[in-house]
């Protein structure tokens, strides 16, 4: 009996007794002893191991994910399971061959489905169920909500927030509809769009905050967006940015000769 240590374990209202023998052969009551202690012990340790298995096949899980996301950068389009550098784009996600995920492992896009041509900066978010159309310039730190739908040849600046959830608490999402953006638009720095419809040919100035449906071939601007310009349609608006254009080359020029070195 001096042979032997034992460490009582109480989990719940069951005890459970550990104790290391060293003595093992020593008697009848040392004999089962032992078997208790032993069989104390094989629980404990399918435990554990049943734990740690657990753990692994989460981490190895989690890491396979990683993995399996899809390699997609410099128009080499969309490969399955590259498998060899960790990038954030799951693989449920369908993006067209020519359009370019700038920096693969900057982004996090999942269920979203990326049309021909278009590009994506870093550091963006493109969440489930979105589409972005095609030719779309997608500029960095932008974030599309769950479900917002982009159309064809839409500039997207930098920073832009799509959002779908106009109520956002802890107690969960109260979104209804995600934005729809149509053809031709330009939304500037940092706007916010709400869930609303902006039209066709549609500009955004930088920062403002979209809060109501906006009509085709107008220009909004400030928090809440307002209307300060409308165009009769394409031809109009494809003018109006012609001679912006113009304007700033020529201001550009101008600054360039009055700052220019001796
Ligand atoms: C919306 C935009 C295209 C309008 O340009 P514009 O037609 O030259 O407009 P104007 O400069 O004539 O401005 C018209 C009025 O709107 C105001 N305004 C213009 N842009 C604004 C903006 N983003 N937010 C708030 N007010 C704005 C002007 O101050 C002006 O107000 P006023 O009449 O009281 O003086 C331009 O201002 C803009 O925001 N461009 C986006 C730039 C951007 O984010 N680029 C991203 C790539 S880096």
């Amino acid at each position: 009996m001096s042979a032997v240590g034992s460490v009582a374990c109480v989990i719940g209202s069951s005890k459970i007794k550990w104790a290391y023998c060293t003595k093992a052969r020593q008697g009848r009551t040392e004999d089962t002893k032992c078997v208790l202690v032993l069989a104390a012990r094989t629980a404990i340790t399918r435990l554990i191991t049943e734990l740690t298995q657990r753990r692994c096949n989460h981490a190895r899980q989690t890491v396979h994910n990683l993995r399996v996301c899809a390699s997609v950068g410099s128009g080499l389009g969309w490969r399955h399971g590259a498998g060899y550098r960790v990038h954030m784009i799951d693989n449920d996600c369908t993006i067209h061959a020519t359009a370019q995920i700038l920096f693969p492992e900057l982004v996090n896009i999942y269920g979203a489905r990326i049309g021909a041509g278009t590009r994506v900066g870093p550091f963006c978010e493109i969440q489930r169920d979105c589409v972005l159309g095609q030719d779309v310039n997608f500029q960095h730190h932008s974030y599309t909500a769950t479900g917002t739908k982009i159309g064809d040849r839409v500039f997207v600046g930098p920073g832009v927030g799509f959002i779908n959830d106009v109520y956002p608490s802890t107690m969960g999402p109260t979104h209804r509809h995600a934005p729809i953006v149509k053809d031709d638009v330009s939304i500037g720095a940092e706007a916010v769009i709400f869930p609303v419809t902006v039209g066709q040919g549609a500009i955004v100035g930088a920062g403002s905050v979209v809060t109501k449906d906006v009509p085709p071939w107008t220009v909004v601007v400030g928090s809440p967006a307002r209307i300060v310009r409308t165009f009769s349609g394409h031809d109009e608006r494809h003018a109006y940015l012609h001679g912006k254009v113009l304007d700033a080359r020529r201001a550009d020029h101008q600054f360039n000769d009055s700052h220019s070195m001796p």
